[in-house]
This record gives C-alpha cells, sequence and structure tokens, in this order.
C-alpha cells in the first residue's frame, strides 16, 4: 500500500484521479489509500506538496521534475532516433561503471505491463573473455539442439564457427565488443521496451550496441551457458553487445515508407 501523510496532504485529489488502480480515497478531506495497487507512483509523481510515499521503494530515488534543464526537443529526439545505427565494429575501451550504471536505470525506469518490472539484466564485462571461451566451447552442442529446436540457425552457426575456427578475431558472435548486456523476461515486450531505452542511453553516452538475435538463439539453445548467467528460468528476451563505436555514419540510413494504416 502507498503510504499518504495526512499532516501534508492538502486535500487537493489529484492523486485519486490519476490513480489507474482507484486505490485511493478522499477521507476526511485527506487523501487515504484503500487497497493494494501496482505501486506505478503516479500517486508520487503528482503530489504537489511531497505528501505520498511507497514503503518498498528507495524514496530518496525520486527526482524533481525540471523541465528547463532537461527538455528535449521533438527535432533532436527524432534526429537521435534516426542517427543511432547497429555497431558491428567496436573499440576495445570498456564501458565505465557510471555509464553502466545509466544505461541499466534507462532499462529499470521502462514501463512494464502491469508494472512488473520483473526484468533482470546481465552485464557481463569483467569477465567476458571467461563467458566467450564457454560459448565457443559450448557451440558444437548448441548446434545439434538446433537442429531439432531451431533448424534456420544452424547453417549461419556453423559458418560463423568456421569463421572463428580460421580466427579468433573473426567474431561474427561478440564482434570483439568489450561488453555484453542480456535482459531475460518473463513478458517479452518489457524486456524489449528496456533495450530500446537502454540503447538510447549508450548512444547518449557515446556507446552504442548491437542487438543480436543470434547470441539470442544460442544461448536459448544452452542451458550450460544460461545456468552460466544466472537467469534461471526467466526467457531470454534481448541480447546486445555494447562499446564505443570504431566506426561512424555521416548520414541516416534509408528506410522503407512506413506501414501505416490512417482512419
Ligand atoms: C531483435 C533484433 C535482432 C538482431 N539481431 C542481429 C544479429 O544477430 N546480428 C546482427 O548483425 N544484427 C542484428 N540485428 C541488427 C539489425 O540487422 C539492424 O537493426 C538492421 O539491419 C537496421 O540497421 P540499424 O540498426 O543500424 O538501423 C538485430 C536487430 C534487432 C532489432
Amino acid at each position: 500500500m502507498v503510504t499518504i501523510d495526512r499532516e501534508l496532504c492538502i486535500g487537493c485529489g489529484a492523486c485519486v484521479k490519476d490513480c489507474p488502480g482507484h486505490a485511493i480515497e478522499i477521507k476526511e478531506e485527506k487523501a487515504e489509500a484503500v487497497r493494494p495497487c501496482i505501486q506505478c507512483g503516479h500517486c508520487v509523481a503528482i503530489c504537489p506538496v511531497r505528501a505520498v510515499a511507497i514503503p518498498e521503494y528507495d524514496m530518496e530515488d525520486v527526482e524533481e521534475y525540471e523541465p528547463d534543464t532537461f527538455r528535449i526537443s521533438p527535432e533532436n529526439y527524432l534526429h537521435a532516433v534516426k542517427f543511432r545505427r547497429s555497431i558491428r565494429n567496436f573499440k576495445e575501451k570498456p564501458l565505465e561503471k557510471e555509464k553502466l550504471d545509466r544505461i541499466l536505470s534507462a532499462g529499470r525506469y521502462t514501463a512494464t505491463a502491469k508494472n512488473a518490472q520483473a526484468c533482470t539484466f546481465v552485464v557481463v564485462q569483467e569477465r567476458l573473455e571467461e563467458f566467450k571461451k564457454l560459448f565457443w566451447e559450448e557451440l558444437p552442442e548448441i548446434l545439434e539442439n538446433l537442429k531439432e529446436h531451431a533448424p534456420a540457425y544452424v547453417s549461419p552457426f556453423r559458418y560463423f564457427y568456421h569463421l572463428w575456427k580460421r580466427n579468433p578475431k573473426d567474431d561474427t558472435f561478440f564482434f570483439n565488443s568489450p561488453c555484453f548486456l542480456m535482459i531475460a523476461a518473463e513478458n517479452p515486450l518489457d524486456g524489449g521496451l528496456a533495450a530500446a531505452n537502454m540503447e538510447n542511453q549508450a548512444v547518449a553516452e557515446g556507446a552504442g550496441v548491437l542487438y543480436s538475435g543470434y547470441l539470442a538463439g544460442a544461448l536459448s539453445a544452452s542451458p550450460r551457458l544460461r545456468e552460466w548467467l544466472g537467469t534461471g528460468e526467466k526467457r531470454i528476451v534481448c541480447c546486445m553487445l555494447a562499446g564505443y563505436p570504431a566506426v561512424s555514419y555521416r548520414r541516416t540510413a534509408p528506410r522503407r515508407q512506413a506501414d501505416v494504416i490512417w482512419k
């Protein structure tokens, strides 16, 4: 349940009106939580006098809205979306811990269905070499599994294996990136939305990512690798390689017209 400080509450009803679960009512001119809710935090965010708290959360995390400092123009936002590129050529330099923390925050603050907040984020940077070694060791076993469960992956994976065996720098799974990020989630859309925000944050940090469907496919076929990653039964929703781009793009990449139905 949310808690509302009766001393601070001015009874304006803003939280009552904005609560999606109708969990707050005005009683004796003050707001009061009357039933459990999904703890979306709208009541905290809308209260003009900071009277609302949610004990489960760290309320020190809550920031005041500062429109003049942080406003992004529509043009700037669309520019960022258009100029984001998949990165397949990374510098060796690892991502700094404070940048990784902000990238993870972008994932953590993303919307989730029913406010479940149930994504698990895995960051493999310090132990990436160990993980990659295990990955390549496991690949023959992965190929065997995929023959039965996802045969379309077998031929490209065999080819990647052949390239890597010939020259381990020719790594079409990890692209020599310094960091591997994985999101596991019950709800794939929750993980996908978090991934998109994390990518945008990475770009804002001067870094970039590659979503890797191939890595997600390989990990899904390897209990040993999933155990190493420690995500239990949760479904692997997104694998990303992250780092500083060793490539720069001069213009946007063209796209098809959007398939839009206007009514
Ligand atoms: C879900 C998803 C999975 C992807 N998997 C791979 C992959 O396994 N290997 C790869 O090289 N690119 C992968 N990509 C990158 C796409 O090929 C890329 O987004 C697309 O070609 C457009 O290029 P852009 O991201 O630079 O705009 C993936 C992208 C998405 C969204």
